[in-house]
């Protein structure tokens, strides 16, 4: 496990552009952190590491994914307002997830059954100051992930 540091929206993005850069085909990053931490601003990040353009970066809040041509395929989703892990296969998780593309997954720790497919756990956190976070980067889930 390794911990970063950043002190602005900026620093997130190079924090997400360096984790992006070690990602292959298959690769997928599960997100967690509170409202607000910084896990879109760290998808913009990656995105522009992965060859992709960061403008195109949304939430993906009423559609659950984002599909962003980059080098490879970017899969971005966001499971806030999924309400049943049964959901995910509905909505493709499971087969994107298994595919050639990178998968992006903000609120990754939310349903146990996304917990095995995920490669790379990244939790972004509030550092006290308004614009100051810790972000933890680990190969397996942090110890309170559901399904770890
Ligand atoms: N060090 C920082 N890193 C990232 N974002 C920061 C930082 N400092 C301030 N911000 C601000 O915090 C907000 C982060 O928003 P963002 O949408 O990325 O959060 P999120 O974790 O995706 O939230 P949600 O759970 O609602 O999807 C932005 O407004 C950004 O400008
Ligand atoms: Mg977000």
């Amino acid at each position: 496990m390794r911990t970063y540091h950043t002190d602005d929206e900026a620093g997130t993005e190079a924090v997400g552009a360096e984790v992006a850069l070690t990602a292959a085909a298959g690769t997928v990053i599960g997100l967690s952190g509170p409202l607000g931490a910084g896990k879109t601003v760290f998808v913009r990040g990656a995105l522009r590491a992965l060859g992709g353009n960061p403008m195109d970066v949304r939430s993906p809040t009423f559609t659950l994914m984002n599909l962003y041509a980059a080098d490879l395929p970017v899969y971005h989703f966001d499971l806030y307002r999924l309400a049943r892990g049964a959901e995910l296969d509905g909505i493709g998780f499971h087969e994107f997830a298994r595919g050639d593309g990178i998968t992006i997954v903000e609120w990754a720790d939310r349903f146990p059954d996304v917990t095995p497919e995920v490669t790379l756990w990244v939790r972004i956190g509030f550092d006290g100051s308004e614009s100051g976070r810790s972000i933890r980067i680990s190969d397996v889930p942090f110890p309170d992930t559901p399904g770890s």
